[in-house]
């Protein structure tokens, strides 16, 4: 067969015919390089070895999962590692991937061989780190190789269940262009390790840089090509967290909690009130705690806000652990509902620990912190609240009520606003308190408060 040529953009991976001075797609300048296609690599590579099945043949084995032996990870992955599975694991770097991974290499409970390809560090830091966290096992092999064709060699070799590539930034192939790390690269290489993966029933785990520039290509290019794709995220706090944003194999609301210590990381397997400030007089006004659902645990998390007239007479809403769209809103119900004026003031909304909280029962832990900020009111001792607040000012269901009742009152937390639960275990209701509407709350954290105050 006749050998093919077709050129590519290393930016974007926009394919052309010819070569261009400008990629249509993108616009990047000589970004386009020349890929040469033989003739029998043109269509899937292993086409020759799949054949498609009848459905109802398909037996899918008992035993798909591999156990992590690390149960942050497996509760992130739905419960195991998928057998043939891709895993892109991201991060900035220094967040712990190498660490996590060698980890991983060291408890998974297999009998098979687990094969760490290490493009960026040597095989003597690979060494000093295992020996720093304890992660030896005559299982893993180690190979410091950047180039894809050796390490596909390499994997018919030793026929590992369990493949990590650190990092797939640095993998090479020469088919595509001279440089590792461009999105061609990327994609490439991922596309064939997944196939000889997927083939051999294999785990495989990607580690990919996080970085700020867009010239070097970032995990977000293979997004599509794995099966699940985890960050690894750092908190202000000292905390590290693991999170799903893609699984085909389960959940992405889970999170794994993680500490790094001098001896490698440790699991946080308890942290309900892990994110709370523990303070042991009355909270200061603009502060109200919040039992928070992720995934299948509640956590109690903090809720400060800040209000100050606003410095260029329009009013800005600062909070990069909130969407500030759904402060902007929750501060244009106060002003609405409980006439209070916020439009002239910049409010700063953050989250103690510096954890990131997207779901609507924090809604009404949000207007009292804005309120009691505004106001300089505080909520009383051991307070909790939540609840979905809507535009019209009525306080609405979230999931998991009882359950985050519960915890919050296991955590010492004697008072609890909430919406109306209609039925349930009333063991807890003794220090519940139930409106559905926001201003009817406000006058029951805030204004009793007033009222006693005055009859002193
Ligand atoms: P690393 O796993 O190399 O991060 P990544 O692969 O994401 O770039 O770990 C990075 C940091 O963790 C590094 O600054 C050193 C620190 N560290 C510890 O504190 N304790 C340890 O046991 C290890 C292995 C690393
Ligand atoms: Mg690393």
């Amino acid at each position: 067969m006749k050998d093919k040529a077709y050129f590519t953009c290393s930016e974007c991976g926009h394919k052309e015919p010819r070569w261009l001075g400008r990629c249509p797609e993108c616009g990047a300048w000589n970004s386009m390089e020349e890929i040469k296609v033989s003739g029998e690599k043109t269509g899937n590579i292993h086409s020759h070895e799949k054949i498609p099945v009848p459905l109802v043949s398909l037996d899918i084995e008992k035993e798909s999962r591999f156990d992590s032996g690390i149960e942050e990870l497996n509760r992130v992955l739905g419960g195991g590692i998928m057998k043939g599975s891709t895993v892109l694991v991201g991060g900035e770097p220094g967040i712990g991937k190498s660490t996590l991974m060698l980890q991983l290499a060291s408890t998974i409970k297999t009998k098979g061989k687990i094969l760490y390809i290490t493009g960026e560090e040597s095989l003597k830091q690979v060494k000093l780190r295992s020996l720093r966290i304890h992660s030896e096992s005559d299982k893993i092999e180690v190979f410091c190789e950047t180039g894809l064709s050796v390490i596909i060699h390499a994997i018919e070799q030793i026929k590992p269940v369990l493949i990590i590539i650190d990092s797939i930034q640095t993998i090479y192939s020469p088919d595509t262009g001279s440089i590792p790390g461009t999105p061609t690269q990327v994609k490439l290489c991922t596309y064939e390790l997944n196939d000889y993966a997927k083939l051999r029933s294999a785990a495989l785990f990607l580690i990919g840089h996080v970085t700020k520039e867009g010239l070097i290509a970032g995990p977000k290019v293979i997004e599509h090509l794995v099966d699940t794709v985890l960050y690894f995220d750092q908190a202000e706090s000292d905390i590290r967290i693991l999170r799903a944003t893609k699984n085909r194999f389960g959940p992405t609301h889970e999170l794994g909690l993680f500490k790094m210590t001098e001896t490698g990381l440790v699991q946080v397997t308890d942290p309900g009130s892990y994110f709370l400030e523990h303070r042991d007089r009355t909270p200061p006004a603009g502060i109200t705690a919040v039992p928070v659902f992720e995934g299948t645990r509640v956590l109690m998390v903090e809720i400060q806000s800040l209000v100050v007239p606003a410095k260029s007479g329009i009013s800005r809403v600062f909070s990069d652990k909130i969407d500030s769209r759904r402060v902007s809103r929750l501060a244009a119900v106060l002003e609405k509902h409980l006439k209070i004026p916020l439009s002239d003031a910049d409010i700063y909304v953050n989250i103690a620990g510096g954890f990131k909280v997207s779901e609507v029962g924090i809604d009404l832990a949000i207007c009292l912190s804005l309120y009691s900020a505004k106001t300089d009111l505080v909520l009383p001792p051991r307070t909790a609240v939540f609840g979905e607040v809507s535009l019209a000012g009525e306080i609405r269901a979230v999931p998991h009520m009882e359950r985050r009742l519960k915890s919050a009152m296991d955590m010492g937390f004697n008072q609890v606003y909430g919406p109306i639960i209609k039925e349930g275990n009333h063991e807890y209701f003794e220090g519940y308190h139930e409106y559905s509407l926001l201003n009817e709350a406000v006058r029951a954290v805030f204004l009793e408060q007033v009222k006693e105050e005055n009859e002193l």
